[in-house]
């Protein structure tokens, strides 16, 4: 390239920048926008909470009169256990009180109850094996929210023994 060419092109490469920075500053100051908060578009822990028990189906078991409401129950009547029982060959079991039982053991162990516990039926713990952990601890924190309710359920009480409540008999019937 010719010497006079390459001093053309520094030039008016220099002049074209200031040119930018001329425009750039005639700009009139825009406000710096405000960061978006994306929390409060996301669900807090206890929405998350909220929406697992209603999908999980807790409420169908746990949650007295919750069926005959059409699933319309204020959330202070929720999971505060059932005192009709469900019996079958295992005995006959009581959906327990949630808002109770929360009080009593912390968010870790509710968390290793869920991977761990295989119990009586109709609570379908196999269900729930793989349940994100952090939906697990949503569904703690929401309960914790409800605050404690009601009485504890009844007692488990075993296949030779007659209950002493209503109760549900789940034993699959011929047709007479
Ligand atoms: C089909 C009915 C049914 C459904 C659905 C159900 N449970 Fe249960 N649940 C029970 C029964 C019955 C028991 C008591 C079992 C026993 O005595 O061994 C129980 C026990 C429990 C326990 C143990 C409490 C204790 O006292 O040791 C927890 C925790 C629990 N359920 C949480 C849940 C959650 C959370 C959901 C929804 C994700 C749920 N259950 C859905 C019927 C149900």
């Amino acid at each position: 390239m010719r010497p006079q060419f390459v001093q053309l092109c520094r030039w008016s490469s220099g002049a074209f920048l200031a040119a930018v920075l001329l425009v750039a500053c005639a700009q009139p100051q825009r406000a710096t926008p405000a960061p978006i908060d994306v929390r409060l578009q996301a669900p807090s822990a206890e929405q998350a909470g909220r929406y697992f028990i209603l999908l999980g189906g807790c409420n169908d078991c746990h949650t007295p009169g919750w069926e005959q409401s059409g699933g319309q129950l204020p959330e202070s009547e929720w999971l505060t256990g059932s005192p009709v029982g469900f019996r079958g060959p295992w005995g006959t079991t009581y959906a327990s009180n949630l808002r109770i039982f929360v009080q009593n053991v912390t968010e870790d162990q509710w968390v290793e109850m869920f991977r761990t516990r295989a119990e009586r039926p109709p609570m379908p713990w196999m269900n729930y094996r793989t349940i994100n952990e952090s939906d697990l601890r949503a569904a703690y924190r929401f309960i914790r929210s409800l605050g404690p309710k009601g009485e504890p359920a009844p007692e488990y009480v075993a296949p030779d023994q007659e209950p002493r409540t209503p109760y549900i008999v789940f034993v699959p019937r011929m047709p007479e």
